[in-house]
């Protein structure tokens, strides 16, 4: 817990209008401030959850308890944000669920597997099973403590081409955020995998470091990132959404009932957040098109499986990063339904 610390001029001003309590007087909750780092925009389903977040918690600790958010990689990006939540530079994240097999959890990057899930639902599913609950607590390893799970969508392939098969991939260098099954995905299509971070990808899309990319519309439309792609292939390969993490040496610092509160906010928040991911990336998709500067293909079903197939050995080739009793796991909860 973070008391904000007054500065003497001001204390003294309170104590003339009587704002600070006498001596002897039981002593006032003290007020704390969470700080929170993301890397996409406020209009996305992600900006927008955690701004709901930010306003749960003010109004359920009537103001004693606030959110700073710095948004859009202005203060930390993917390459650093991470260590900066440790070091305790700030307080709160939200990263994809890709971004945690780089720092030890590749768990994680099950969720990235091409072609695993067909709808939100099942996701869903999976993250509310014993699977879901063994990640958020095994952050524990790495000083984290992981608040929920909030959804972005399915992704899609831009490029200045369509990508509607696999040899439309070949030869393209695609950003890729930091996880090794995407990576292998892109492998497995023909193309060259290259890490960037997403605050980055937009210049490098420009000027012609990278070829492609993949996203939810949401996040493509966000940063512009059209303007700089011709084509956008919907191709809803494979899965985008989020895990929210708290310094853990901050989160042992609450009072007990301030945990709780901040808890409360945060599933409220990031149910609601889930309420809106689909509005967001269709609104983004209906700005596309109007705008009308980038072509929108539509795969066939008979493209998606062949695009399946070409990347059906992933899952097999990274089953030893992930690790295979986390892929079977995931597929006895899907054939449960
Ligand atoms: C990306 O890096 O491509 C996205 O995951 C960014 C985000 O947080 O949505």
């Amino acid at each position: 817990m973070r008391a904000a610390a007054l500065p003497r001029r001001r204390c003294l001003q309170a104590l003339a209008l009587g704002a600070l309590p006498a001596p002897g007087a039981a002593p006032a909750q003290a007020q704390v401030t969470i700080r929170l780092s993301h890397v996409v925009a406020r209009q996305t389903p992600k900006g927008l959850a955690l701004e709901r977040f930010s306003e749960r918690v003010q109004a359920l600790s009537q103001g004693r308890i606030q959110v700073v958010i710095y948004p859009n990689s202005v203060l930390y990006g993917d390459a650093d944000e991470i260590q900066a939540l440790q070091l305790g530079a700030v307080d709160m994240l939200a990263p994809s669920l890709s971004k945690f097999g780089r720092i030890g959890f590749p768990e994680f990057e099950l969720f990235d597997l091409p072609f695993l899930f067909d709808s939100k639902e099942q996701v869903h599913r999976v993250m509310r099973s014993a699977i879901g609950k063994e990640l958020l607590a095994a952050l524990e390893r790495q000083r984290m403590v992981g608040l929920g799970y909030l959804d972005n969508g399915f992704k899609h392939m831009s490029a200045n081409r369509p990508l509607l098969a696999p040899q439309d991939f070949v030869g393209l260098r695609m950003r890729i955020q930091s996880s090794r099954v995407i990576a292998h995905q892109m492998r497995a299509l023909g193309a060259k995998p290259v890490v960037l971070g997403f605050g980055e990808t937009r210049r490098a899309l420009a000027t012609g470091v990278v070829d492609g990319t993949e996203n939810p519309v949401s996040n493509l439309w966000t940063q512009r990132m059209h303007e700089v792609q011709t084509d956008l292939s919907l191709t809803r390969h494979g899965y985008l959404g989020y895990c929210v993490v708290v310094n853990q040496r901050f989160w042992n610092h609450l009072r007990p009932g301030d945990r709780t509160l901040v808890r409360q906010a945060m599933a409220e928040a990031l149910d609601w957040g889930n309420t809106i991911a689909q509005y967001e990336n269709d609104e983004a998709l209906a700005h596309l098109r109007l705008g009308g500067g980038t072509r929108i293909h539509v795969p066939s079903d008979d493209q998606r499986q062949r695009l399946r197939q070409a990347t059906q050995e992933v899952a097999l080739g990274l089953q030893g990063r992930i690790g295979r009793q986390w892929i079977d796991r995931v597929h006895a909860v899907l054939a449960a339904a």
